[in-house]
């Protein structure tokens, strides 16, 4: 039985303006796993078998943005934090939902522990969902991530790393370090390194200066990064040398070329001024 559970369930999902297939199996029931094409309100995130049953339900539903507070909004993007034990079935459905593009996770039916910040874009009609990662409100291991996911229809937009830069954000007002949760997916774990290594070397570039020295712990408190997950970024970049009995950092050329060039690419970041937040006590 196993097996089976493994094997992608559904064909094609309508959610909102985009069709969108399926990566891997989700626990939908039976009677919609039978059906060519499932219709998911993007807003409310119920599922219907029909088109008939989803319009007749739009009819009624008018709520156009993620349950929960709006704790963050620049002139991109807005982030709601919604509570698990709050906003139970919502949840349950974004999970039921998300399932459909993780291979490794277990469907959290018990919501009630997570916390979950959803990313929107607006528009004249409303908060359109683009990404979101859950955080258990109380890890014992440190992570600021339990499950991270932008949503197909706008992946390898840069908004991934808009999501981790804010989940670091969230852990710097905690005063906290923070790292997500293991095991990582494939894509989970080249979004991380690249974000790190971004941050990184901008720190590096920007703060510290090419004959400045640092330490690992000034690293780790100016990012919220683990210094796990700082070494290990910084060796990985051929960063860290070792000496008398200490880690020197130091920036390659081949760094120093990649930042010039991420430099002209204006990337998106969290604004931490505009973030209305405190943490949960
Ligand atoms: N192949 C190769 N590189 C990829 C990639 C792909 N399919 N998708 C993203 N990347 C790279 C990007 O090039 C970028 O690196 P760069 O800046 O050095 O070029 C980096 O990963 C982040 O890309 P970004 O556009 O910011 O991320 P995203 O919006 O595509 O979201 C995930 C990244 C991981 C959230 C997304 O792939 C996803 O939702 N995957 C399914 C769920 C999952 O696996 N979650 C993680 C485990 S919980
Ligand atoms: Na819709």
């Amino acid at each position: 039985p196993n097996e089976v559970h493994r094997v992608r369930n559904l064909n094609k999902v309508i959610f909102g303006e985009y069709e969108i297939e399926p990566w891997y199996f989700s626990p939908y029931p039976i009677e919609f796993i039978e059906e060519d094409e499932i219709y998911i309100c993007e807003f409310s995130l119920q599922y219907f078998s029909s088109k008939y049953q989803f319009q007749r339900f739009r009819k009624n539903y008018c709520m156009r943005h993620p349950p929960g507070n709006e704790i963050y909004r620049d002139e991109k993007f807005s982030f709601f934090e919604v509570d698990g034990r709050q906003q139970r079935t919502w949840c349950r459905n974004l999970s039921l939902f998300s399932k459909l593009f993780l291979d490794h996770k277990t469907v959290y039916y018990d919501v009630d522990p997570f916390l979950f910040y959803c990313m929107t874009i607006r528009d004249e009609y409303g908060h359109h969902l683009v990404g979101y990662f859950s955080k258990e409100k109380d890890s014992a291991e440190g992570y600021n991530v339990a499950c991270i996911l932008s949503l197909p229809p706008y992946q390898r937009f840069g908004f991934g790393k808009v999501l981790i830069d804010f989940s670091y954000n969230l852990s710097k007002k905690e005063n906290k370090v923070g790292s997500p949760e293991k095991p990582l997916s494939d894509l989970g774990l080249i979004s991380y390194r690249s974000y790190w290594r971004d941050i990184l070397v901008e720190y590096l570039m920007e703060k510290v200066g090419q004959n400045g020295t640092t330490t690992i712990e000034e690293l780790s408190s100016a990012t919220a990064f683990t210094t796990q997950d700082i070494l290990g970024t910084l060796q990985a970049l051929g960063m860290l040398k070792y000496n008398v009995g200490q880690y020197i950092v130091c920036l390659t050329d081949a760094v120093v070329k990649t930042y010039n060039e991420r430099k002209k690419k204006k990337l998106h970041r969290i604004d931490p001024t505009k973030l209305l937040w405190k943490p949960p006590v």
